[in-house]
């Protein structure tokens, strides 16, 4: 990686919220008194009841707690919403952006926010729909998906989202986990001139559920869709006839705020609890700072609301701060390549935040799609969810920054809730490739494999040493398997599962995930999921999957299968299970390349050796390693003579 250091541009640190002198002050001073710090800035909300203590943490295994502002009483939407009506009741709060150019942008303000939550809340609790009960949403990015959102919070409903692109059975996989009664849809999903059967999709996954579970559509595309009667039920039809008014309703800091899926390296995916008051506190203020938000701008995060990111700093953050936050249902590559300049361009955004495969997918259409949109009004830029190539921070600098904006890398997890290591635009020198130093309040340590705290300049994995406000509070249902994935390895810490180097600096670089989880296209994804998926289907005997550098991707999806005995290996087959793996977990997780594998390099206690299965499938098959331990060490020979990059 490069080791150029871009200085802050004078312009931007000038009026900059936090500028090189006050973040190393604000830092020093929350990590030497978190308490001190922390009940200063738990007071960017606005409480019902205040909090006197505000913190109770212990990373201590196996007794891990994790508590932030936990006898106050507050609630999100309310802060998201009804303290800002004084002061901006006629600012637009969302700017909805529709997947069709030539359909109309919305306009919603924070006043029309109000009225839409109030009563999208009325409409749950007219479906029966409780404090602490359960709502997943299945949804499109559009407004609505915002209000459902912040509905649930308003009456103190637990959402969880799933992403729209994931398939009925990963649906129904959530929805029976985390015990939902209502699933909220859309009878379409338009998306880069295509469109998802959502309902459809929603039908199929709750024929595996509940038959209480029930159903609320919102229109969308207005497509006929088939429909049960008693199950299903029409959002404007009941929107139609609630009360416009709805109290929110008093809730504890540590209520459960929502539950978000994500993937790990063993098992199924894990819903990941975040509470109400912490994560607030510090999605808000990760997003004033990161992003130096200044009133009136307008702030485009291009994640999707199915996945942290979204949650974070498409809803929760950017609203609690009164910004305008645009929302995007497109994709960049339809109509065309110019699509996210001229949305740029169109609504006049600031600031714009979104991830490296994308900016490498555009770099490849070349520089004509970005020249013929007025840019200027751009400010900052931002990026999440993987390592970023020097080369696509350098395209993004110059050609889309035209190399006044700086570039926030800005490393997190659905885990930590808010952004834990990036740079401050008026604050810190960039380094292409790094995300720089930690926010306040968040004490990062290099540990090597031993769990030893190593000191300066160092390579081994990122833990981090104490609590912040955003940190997820349990895995729903199994706060064993919360103890165990992040406080049993390297006891005292919460462990990340990422490796990293910190320079001489003290810049952390991301070298990536140390574990079986791979990262796809900025989507995490555990190869065991892949696996399991494969060997579900009926010709194959075992698979084994490892991630490898893909141009675009990041890291494509590499599956080593071994068929039933007498079965084919034909061209076709590769075709039926390529599309098999897509229909059961979703498009996101389609292989890249399928090897067929006689057999799997295994010890002779059994375990797969996956070391050997990344080297073959990166194409380094001069570095194989000790393979000693091998029960057959001629499985490998095969491997390398047949893999993708010999064919
Ligand atoms: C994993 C978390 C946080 C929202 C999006 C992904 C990787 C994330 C960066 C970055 C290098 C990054 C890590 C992390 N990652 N941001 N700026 N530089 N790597 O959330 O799905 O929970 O994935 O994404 O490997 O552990 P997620």
């Amino acid at each position: 990686m490069s080791d150029t250091v871009v200085p802050v541009p004078p312009e931007v640190a000038n009026g900059a919220s936090i500028d090189a002198e006050k973040y190393e002050a604000m830092y020093k001073a929350s990590i030497q008194d978190p308490v001190k710090f922390w009940d200063d800035h738990g007071r960017r909300l606005d409480w019902i009841r205040p909090y006197s203590t505000v913190r109770n943490v212990s990373y201590s295994y196996p007794d891990v707690q994790i508590e932030w502002f936990g006898d106050g009483t507050m609630n999100v939407a309310a802060n998201c919403i009804d303290r800002h009506l004084e002061n901006r009741a006629e600012q637009t709060a969302i700017l909805f952006e529709p997947d069709d150019p030539e359909e109309e942008a919305q306009h919603i303000s924070y006043a029309q926010l109000h009225a839409e939550v109030s009563k999208f809340a009325n409409v749950l609790k007219t479906l029966g729909v409780r404090k602490g009960d359960r709502v997943v949403i299945y949804l499109p990015m559009i407004p609505a998906a915002a209000y459902a959102m912040l509905a649930c919070a308003r009456i103190g409903a637990i959402h969880s989202v799933v992403f729209a692109g994931f398939s009925p059975d990963a649906l129904a996989d959530r929805v029976n986990d985390c015990g939902a009664k209502l699933v909220i849809t859309a009878d379409h999903a338009p998306r880069g001139g295509r469109s998802t059967p959502l309902k459809t999709n929603a039908d199929k996954a709750l024929r595996r559920c509940g038959d209480d579970v029930k159903l609320l559509v919102v229109r969308r595309t207005g497509e006929q869709t088939t429909w049960v009667e008693g199950r299903d039920f029409h959002y404007e039809t009941l929107a139609a006839i609630v009360e416009p008014e709805c109290k929110p309703e008093e809730m504890n800091a540590e209520d459960p705020l929502f539950i978000l899926y994500t993937s790990g390296s063993t098992g199924k995916p894990k819903g990941v609890v975040h509470t109400s008051a912490g994560y607030l506190v510090y999605a808000s203020m990760t997003h004033e700072h990161v992003f130096d938000y200044r009133d009136g701008e307008v702030y485009w995060c291009t994640a999707d609301v199915g996945w942290v990111t979204g949650h974070s700093y498409i809803v929760y953050g950017p609203l609690a701060n009164g910004a305008t936050t645009l929302m995007f249902e497109g994709v960049p590559t339809w109509p065309d390549a110019s699509r996210f300049w001229q949305v740029v361009d169109k609504h006049k955004v600031s600031i714009f935040y979104t991830a490296p495969t994308a900016l490498r997918a555009l770099m490849g259409k070349g520089d004509q799609w970005i020249t013929k949109c007025d840019l200027s009004t751009l400010r900052i830029l931002g990026t999440v969810g993987e390592p970023i190539n020097p080369e696509a921070w350098n395209w993004y600098h110059r050609v889309v920054g035209k190399g006044k904006c700086p570039i926030v890398d800005t490393w997190w997890q659905t885990e930590t809730g808010g952004i834990l290591i990036s740079p401050l635009p008026g604050a810190t020198p960039l380094k292409p490739g790094s995300a720089t130093r930690p926010f306040f309040g968040v004490n990062p340590v290099v540990l090597d494999d031993q769990g030893n705290e190593l000191e300066g300049e160092a390579t081994g994995v990122l833990a981090i040493k104490d609590s912040w406000p955003g940190q997820m509070r349990t895995v729903w249902g199994d706060h064993a398997r919360f103890v165990s994935t992040y406080f049993e390895m390297f006891k005292g810490y919460y462990f990340s599962g990422d490796g990293c180097r910190r320079d001489a600096d003290g810049y952390y670089w991301i070298t990536g995930r140390v574990d079986d989880v791979i990262n796809v296209s900025g989507h995490r994804m555990g190869t065991a999921e892949v696996e399991s998926a494969l060997v579900a289907h009926e010709k194959v005997a075992e698979a084994a999957v490892v991630g490898y550098p893909h141009d675009i991707k990041g890291q494509g999806i590499y599956c080593y299968v071994t068929l039933m005995e007498g079965v084919e290996p034909t061209e076709a087959l590769r075709k039926e299970l390529s599309d098999w793996v897509r229909t059961e977990i979703g498009p996101i997780a389609k292989p890249d390349v399928i090897q067929w594998a006689p057999g799997l390099p295994k010890t002779r206690s059994g375990k797969i050796m996956r070391r050997i299965l990344r080297k073959i499938a990166e194409n380094d098959t001069g570095a194989l390693g000790d393979t000693s331990t091998l029960a057959d060490p001629a499985v490998v020979d095969d491997l390398v003579a047949n893999s993708a990059h010999k064919q």
